[in-house]
């Protein structure tokens, strides 16, 4: 089921009369059946903006529609929803049945029905081994599987899940992150997926939502947000190692950085611009710029060289055999691989 979000905003206000916009005029469209990650640094309204769609929070201006229902003013239990936390919020002293099956107490809904949704569930999660231990008894990736699982037992129409990956470690975290991709596809739940984690949200959203300071930076698929960044917020905030951020000019059409170095062309006004550069978007040229090739860092997988261009420190990964035992190197950017932006506003141009 579609969701849309209309002007929706969320006023805080302190005992001291102190505002807090903590979301601010929001408009947007999650699909039906999809994936939708919202993305944005700590206190950026993403969990306020979850919780106006859950009912939990009074919106201060705009709607909710689901579907076609204006469901601003629906409570709760009546918006048929599944939520899902950082802490999993499962009870202790139950057993993973017990736990599944607590929604589905003041239903009317008979035991043999109950049970078997039950199963269906921890099925689907794939926690049919676990149904009765105690959480305390899981790992924390059974743990949050179990409150996904209690989260679908009733079949709400949407999924909100807020940082559900937080409290895992690197590897439960990814293979929770997996799994999540795995239930949405299996059950085509309209799913929103909040987290701070631009790597976590790229590679589990059909579509993403970037938010900085209660404002929508952008909306689009995930490659696309990073391979054309609306601005220079979006810019910085996807990618590891981030952009390279230099301050540059364009003139007669030529983009340029440091003392002369032209990087491509762009049709733009003459002035000075702040320029992008992805790390992996430098290679080798005979013909272009030389920089310092002795300040290498070795990943693994990747070979970072840093060097400086003007007062910009500049990080390019390379291929670590050309890089062995020189003092220096030649680069060039690769075709079309920069990004322009408005040095007041940040907008790309
Ligand atoms: N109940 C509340 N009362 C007052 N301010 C709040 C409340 N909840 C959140 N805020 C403020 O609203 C902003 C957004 O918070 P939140 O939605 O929790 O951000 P996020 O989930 O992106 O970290 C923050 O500045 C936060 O301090
Ligand atoms: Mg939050």
């Amino acid at each position: 089921m579609e969701i849309r979000l209309e002007n929706l905003t969320k006023v805080f206000t302190d005992k001291n009369g102190k505002e807090t916009r903590a979301v601010d005029d929001l408009t947007m469209t999650i699909p039906s059946g999809k994936l939708v990650g919202l993305l944005g640094p700590s206190g950026c309204g993403k969990s306020t903006t979850l919780f106006m769609i859950a009912g939990l929070h009074k919106p201060s201006g705009g709607k909710i529609f689901f579907g076609d229902d204006d469901v601003t003013r629906l409570a709760p239990e009546k918006r048929g929803i599944g939520l899902v936390f950082q802490n999993y919020a499962l009870y202790p002293h139950m057993t993973v049945r017990q736990n599944i099956m607590f929604p589905l107490e003041n239903l009317n809904i008979g035991r043999n029905e109950a049970h078997e949704l039950v199963e269906e569930m921890a099925k689907l999660v794939g926690i049919e081994d676990q149904l009765d231990k105690k959480p305390a008894q899981l790992s924390g990736g059974q743990q949050q599987r179990v409150a996904i699982a209690r989260a679908l037992v009733k079949k709400p129409r949407v999924l909100l899940l807020d940082e559900p990956l937080s409290n895992l470690d690197a590897r439960l975290r990814l293979q929770t992150r997996e799994e999540i991709k795995r239930i949405q596809r299996e059950t085509g739940i309209t799913t929103i997926f909040v987290t701070h984690d631009q790597e976590e949200a790229m590679s589990i959203s059909d579509q993403m939502v970037v938010l900085n300071f209660g404002v929508q930076q952008q909306i689009a698929v995930p490659q696309e947000m990073y391979t054309k960044p609306n601005n220079l917020f979006v810019a910085k905030f996807l990618g590891n190692p981030p952009i390279n951020i230099i301050e540059g000019k364009i003139k007669d059409n030529n983009v340029i950085i440091g003392e002369n170095i032209v990087i491509g062309t762009k049709e733009a006004k003459d002035g000075e611009y702040v320029i992008g550069i992805r790390p992996e978007d430098f290679k080798f040229d005979a013909k272009g710029f030389e920089v310092d090739a002795r300040d290498i860092d070795h990943t693994g997988r990747d070979t970072m060289i840093r060097f400086s261009v003007g007062e910009a420190q500049i990080r390019a990964l390379v291929d670590s055999d050309s890089v062995q035992g020189k003092d220096s190197i030649t680069l060039s950017v690769k075709k079309g691989k920069f990004h322009v932006f408005e040095k007041e506003t940040g907008q790309v141009v």
